[in-house]
């Protein structure tokens, strides 16, 4: 995950040197493609069971070769070419020549290998003088070769790694002390070793887990450059296990996304996270939100909430009182009534999405100080009127009420009649439920004939 962002800002920035829209000499022969612009060679899923003879070509080139047959990397395989990105997952690699990547050794510095079958750390990654990222994921390989891990350490800052054949935390892992990000996928093992990761207190700064079966974290406490928290998929995790393991705080924390992982409550990791800017809480059977998650000290930066599929029936009063949020989406959960101090103290609100919630009612006082909210989500709810709280609203310029049973009538809609701060400009999506009409229409057409 975190590894894409470096592979990102490779394909972005460093590749240099190459002019704009040249007729290079595309090293590998069709069905792969060049790319028009950059040294790029497109050869994902074609069949390949080898990779294709090379012909010889200038630039720093990104191979992506991923999710074809090729079972074996042969001995020198890309002379001819000066790789920066090799791309090679989800193939059905078990062995790797020692001399493979021969050619590219002091220019190779992304390598993806995750997805085939490879029992150890081949030798060949060991040549890599300058690999700064490796995906590991997804190989029988229950540790790390050590003597290829030292020969890589100085420069190796992101690994991806983990499979069910990992039978515990690999502990070769501490020739790596210059690791920045770590992702670690579908292992089966249920703890990491409490003490793990003090070796990289300086500077860790992402930590996924995706698809394991653990139960406890090891001690986050101390990872004082820690920006990026994910956990995807950890159906054994507890909001507790997870609280437990930073209980004295991440001050740089600044995203943090839990989705699928069964939790019925979030963890409290963020008292002393002054840099939280985003939380993205996505598809958790989570209820409430405890008092205490959201110390009034995290809030200076922290302007997204973004909570999607959970069993919340209501806001949490915790998040009712969060200054700073800018962008807030409780959609796709329990919410069935808005109360009139839901949104009491989010002065910053621009926008608000409640979108697929089982919403009905709609205080008449809710929104009185969030003068700031332009875009207000009401899809696919059970509302059946325009909630007169949007009157609160005086920034307000787009309500969405699209898959709301909007009754259009007098009775129900009337009452803008003696809207008198309605802003000109304000667009209403979503058409009546009872009569062929956009809702739109039906306030400039027919609201105006309402008797007062
Ligand atoms: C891949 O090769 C196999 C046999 O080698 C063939 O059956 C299959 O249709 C090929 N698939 C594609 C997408 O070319
Ligand atoms: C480590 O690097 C040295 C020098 O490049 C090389 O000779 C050796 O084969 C490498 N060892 C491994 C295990 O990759
Ligand atoms: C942490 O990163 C800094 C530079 O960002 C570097 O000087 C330092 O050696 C790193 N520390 C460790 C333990 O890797
Ligand atoms: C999750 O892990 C199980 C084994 O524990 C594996 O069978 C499954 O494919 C994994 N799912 C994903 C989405 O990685
Ligand atoms: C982990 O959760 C799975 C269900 O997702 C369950 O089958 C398994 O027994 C659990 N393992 C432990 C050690 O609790
Ligand atoms: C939100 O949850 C719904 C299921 O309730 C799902 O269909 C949708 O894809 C989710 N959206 C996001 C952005 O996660």
């Amino acid at each position: 995950m975190r590894i894409q962002y470096l592979t990102f800002f490779l394909v972005l920035h460093v590749n240099p040197c190459v002019p704009s829209g040249y007729d290079v000499i595309c090293p590998l022969p069709p069905p792969c493609e060049c790319d028009r612009d950059d040294p790029i060679v497109y050869c994902r899923d074609k069949n390949l069971t080898a990779v294709p003879t090379i012909t010889k070509a200038d630039g720093l080139w990104t191979f992506y070769l991923g999710a074809n047959q090729i079972r074996h990397i042969a001995s020198r395989n890309f002379v001819g070419v000066t790789l920066q990105m090799l791309i090679l997952d989800s193939n059905k690699i078990d062995s790797i020549a020692d001399d493979a990547f021969a050619g590219s050794e002091d220019s190779l510095i992304v390598l993806h290998l995750h997805y085939n079958r490879l029992q150890e750390l081949p030798v060949a990654v060991g040549s890599l003088r300058k690999l700064m990222g490796i995906n590991l994921q997804g190989n029988p390989m229950p540790d790390f070769r050590k003597d290829v891990l030292q020969n890589v350490s100085s420069s190796l800052q992101f690994i991806s790694m983990g499979s069910v054949e990992m039978p515990k935390w690999p502990s070769n892992l501490k020739y790596l002390p210059n690791l920045i990000s770590i992702d670690v996928y579908d292992v089966t093992f249920p703890s990491i070793p409490n003490d793990a990761l003090h070796m990289y207190k300086a500077n860790l700064s992402f930590f996924s887990l995706y698809n394991t079966s653990l139960k406890a974290l090891p001690s986050l406490d101390g990872l004082d450059s820690l920006g990026d928290l994910l956990f995807q998929g950890n159906k054994n995790l507890s909001a507790n296990a997870i609280s437990n393991a930073a209980r004295s705080g991440l001050p740089n924390l600044m995203h943090v996304t839990f989705q699928n992982n069964n939790l019925i409550t979030l963890p409290s990791i963020f008292m002393n996270s002054p840099k939280l800017g985003a939380l993205s809480v996505y598809s958790e059977p989570m209820e409430d939100i405890r008092e205490d998650v959201f110390s009034p000290g995290l809030s200076k930066n922290f302007i997204y909430l973004f909570i999607n599929d959970t069993r919340l029936t209501r806001i949490p009063s915790c998040v009712s009182s969060l200054p700073t949020i800018s962008r807030l989406q409780i959609t796709n959960s329990k919410i069935t009534e808005i109360n009139s101090e839901d949104f009491s103290g989010m002065t910053r609100l621009a926008s608000l999405y409640l979108s697929g919630n089982p919403l009905s009612q709609l205080s008449n006082d809710a929104f009185m100080t969030i003068n700031q909210l332009g875009d207000l989500r009401l899809d696919n709810t059970m509302l059946t009127t325009i909630p007169k709280a949007v009157q609160n609203i005086k920034a307000l310029q787009d309500i969405d009420l699209s898959g709301s049973p909007v009754e259009c009538s007098c009775a129900s809609l009337g009452w803008m009649k003696q809207w008198k701060t309605k802003p000109s400009n304000l667009q209403i999506f979503g058409s009546c439920a009872n009569i062929h009409m956009t809702i739109m229409s039906f306030v400039s057409l027919e609201v105006p004939k309402c008797a007062n």
